[in-house]
């Protein structure tokens, strides 16, 4: 592919191009082609979790993680305006539909799932239908606001394939909901209406005064009484334990602070996204792919692709907002991405159906070292932002 004959700089800042940009820019190309020889094998089925051979189980139906394939194949979309990726992600559209029509698959995970599924299709195509859809989906994430508490409740007594969990019911903020805002931002930008907007900013303060530590590392999860709101004590449930940090977690926290403050303008979103950075930064040491728990003890503990991903694409949201700091932000996300492309690429593997290596999705459940869907869509993101662009679905 020809850089110059293609469109990736043609949405791109040229002045927000980063030292490494000729090693992103054949990156997301290679990202953007094994997307292409993918297709014909993955077909409408949406990764969950990679194999020791670097092939994919697939979701169930309701997955949280269903529609960072749709992600992948809109940003592609973007990238070359090539057809073939628009129909590969408008043919997932029933898989969105069927959440709608299923109480029990909805939680706070709908917007990773619409912003992706159908805000995308509809800012990428102006198809009227995946817009109904987004907006739908707000209306029910908005349905879990606590005005009490001033929060989104994340999950639900009974999982759509039947766990019972009463635990998940009672009044729990996780730190992945700041990225889940995006769907109640956009859909207060395209109504006007004013409790879409409290709710997002009601959580985001929340979430900024428990889940965020003094100290600038971060809860995963943060307990209220379900009844009158009183906050009662921070927990884990994917981290090492209820007072460490787990680097997905922080990464979602800074992304989705950084992304929020790019919508709202306010500082104060601002500055908590640049604290959790600066912590996370300070935490890596001289890492490049974070550890998948900060404070998991022992020398050789599992890595995170994903949370190195995440954290990038947060890192350049910082850059493109604090232009003092700019090259200071720059460096932090090509240093992370720098990690993913020496040690993490799977790009070049005609054997693998993913881009990255070593994702952490829940090392408590023994899942410690694969390919992970998010962990390939936030790379994508992160190397588009190192790059400049500035057209995302969230
Ligand atoms: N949102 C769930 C996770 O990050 O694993």
């Amino acid at each position: 592919m020809n850089i110059e004959a293609n469109s990736y700089f043609a949405a791109a800042d040229p002045a927000f191009l980063t030292r490494n940009a000729a090693r992103h820019q054949q990156a997301i190309e290679r990202c953007v082609e094994k997307l292409r020889m993918t297709m014909p094998v993955i077909g409408l089925r949406n990764p969950k979790i990679g194999t020791a051979a670097n092939h994919w189980i697939y979701c169930a139906p309701f997955d949280w993680v269903v529609s960072f394939q749709a992600g992948q194949l809109w940003l592609a979309l973007q990238l070359t305006g090539d057809p073939v990726f628009r129909n590969a992600a408008q043919a997932r559209r029933p898989v969105f539909r069927a959440i709608l029509a299923n109480r029990q698959a909805q939680d706070h995970d709908l917007g990773f799932q619409f912003s992706l599924g159908c805000v995308a299709d509809w800012l990428m195509t102006g198809a009227e239908e995946p817009r109904e859809m987004a907006l739908k989906a707000a209306e029910l994430l908005l349905s879990r606001y606590r005005p009490e508490g001033r929060y989104l409740q994340a999950w639900n007594a009974v999982a759509p394939h039947g766990r019972v969990d009463p635990h998940h019911a009672a009044g729990r903020i996780i730190a992945d909901t700041l990225q889940n805002l995006a769907l109640l931002y956009w859909a207060y930008g395209e109504t006007g209406r004013a409790d879409f907007r409290i709710a997002a900013d009601g959580h985001a303060e929340t979430a900024l005064a428990h889940l965020v530590r003094a100290d600038d590392t971060s809860f995963h999860t943060f307990l209220f009484d379900p009844v009158t709101g009183a906050a009662l004590r921070g927990e884990t449930h994917q981290g090492f334990a209820d007072g460490s940090c787990w680097s997905r977690g922080q990464a979602w926290l800074i992304h989705g602070y950084a992304q929020s403050a790019a919508v709202t303008g306010n500082p104060v979103y601002l500055r908590a996204a640049r604290r959790l950075a600066a912590k996370a930064e300070a935490l890596m040491g001289s890492d490049a792919v974070p550890a998948w728990d900060f404070d998991a003890p022992g020398a050789n503990v599992p890595r995170d692709s994903s949370a190195g991903a995440v954290m990038a694409a947060g890192a350049y949201l910082l850059a493109q907002q604090i232009p003092a700091e700019a090259s200071h932000w720059r460096d932090f996300g090509d240093r992370l991405l720098g990690g993913l492309l020496d040690s993490c690429d799977l790009t070049g593997d005609p054997q693998a159906l993913g881009m990255l290596a070593h994702g952490a999705a829940h090392v408590g459940s023994g899942f410690a070292d694969n390919m992970l869907p998010y962990g390939d869509y936030y790379f994508m993101e992160a190397l588009m932002r190192s790059l400049g662009h500035t057209q995302f679905f969230w």
